[in-house]
């Protein structure tokens, strides 16, 4: 499967384009600006060699990489998200577009969620690409851990989506990645739950003094 991840220069888009291209997926990473893509590409490419994986990692501006894609992952800022999902409305039209988007703010030492009027960002991307068969996922993987080729991973990934064969893509394409397991959480509706549990998890570690924290259903 072709898997652009837009924002794939960030943080959790480098985590997950590493370890979808050791899954063996083709991935294309996606930035706003084609060179700066073509640079993470060939960055991640090398790190892939390092480690002995062949897979090479593709990089283009965020229209082309969502052009090509079976399926898109919107790794950007949720504040910039919905202005691109605008943007990209055309070529993301009949693909499956996977939202980890989780609208909080910082109060004093706290973040708390802050969704925007249709319940969650997932919900709001599902507005906006009308013709997309939006799912969310990815909300609950720390960053920095999931991009760290070295950590041992052993996470839980709810899935929500109201299309269940989409849905059903995604958490395939979850167990595809070693040390994690998709689950099915419902319909988009319940996205707000878990776009909800990420500044639990960040106040948690904030105050017991540890990070990187994720989640298991046991
Ligand atoms: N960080 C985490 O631990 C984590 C975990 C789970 C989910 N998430 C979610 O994943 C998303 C990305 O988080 P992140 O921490 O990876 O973000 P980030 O590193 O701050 O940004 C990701 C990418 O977004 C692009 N971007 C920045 N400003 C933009 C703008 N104005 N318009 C369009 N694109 C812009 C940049 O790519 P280019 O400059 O190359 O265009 C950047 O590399 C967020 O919605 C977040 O809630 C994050």
């Amino acid at each position: 499967m072709r898997i652009a991840v837009l924002g794939g220069t960030g943080h959790i888009g480098m985590g997950i384009s590493l370890r979808l291209a050791m899954a063996g997926h083709d991935v294309v990473v996606g930035s706003r600006l084609a060179e700066k893509a073509q640079q993470k590409a060939e960055e991640y490419t090398c790190i892939l060699k390092e480690r002995g994986f062949s897979s090479k990692v593709k990089g283009k501006d965020n229209s082309e990489a969502s052009k090509i894609a079976d399926l898109a992952i919107l790794a950007i800022p949720f504040s910039h998200a919905y202005v691109t999902a605008e943007s990209l409305k055309e070529d993301l039209a009949g693909k499956i577009v996977v939202s980890p988007l989780v609208p909080m703010e910082k109060k004093g030492k706290l973040f708390l969620y802050c969704p925007p009027p249709e319940g969650s960002a997932a919900e709001k991307i599902a507005s906006i690409l009308q013709n997309s068969r939006v799912v969310s996922a990815f909300q609950t993987a720390p960053a920095e851990k999931f991009a760290n080729l070295d950590a041992r991973i052993k996470w839980d990934i709810p899935v929500c989506g109201s299309d269940e064969e989409a849905k059903n893509t995604v958490i395939d394409v979850i167990n595809s990645i070693d040390g994690l397991r998709g689950l099915d959480a419902g319909p988009l509706a319940v996205s707000r739950l878990v776009e909800s549990l990420t500044p639990l998890l960040i106040n948690l570690a904030i105050r017991n003094k540890t990070k990187d924290l994720s989640i298991r259903f046991v």
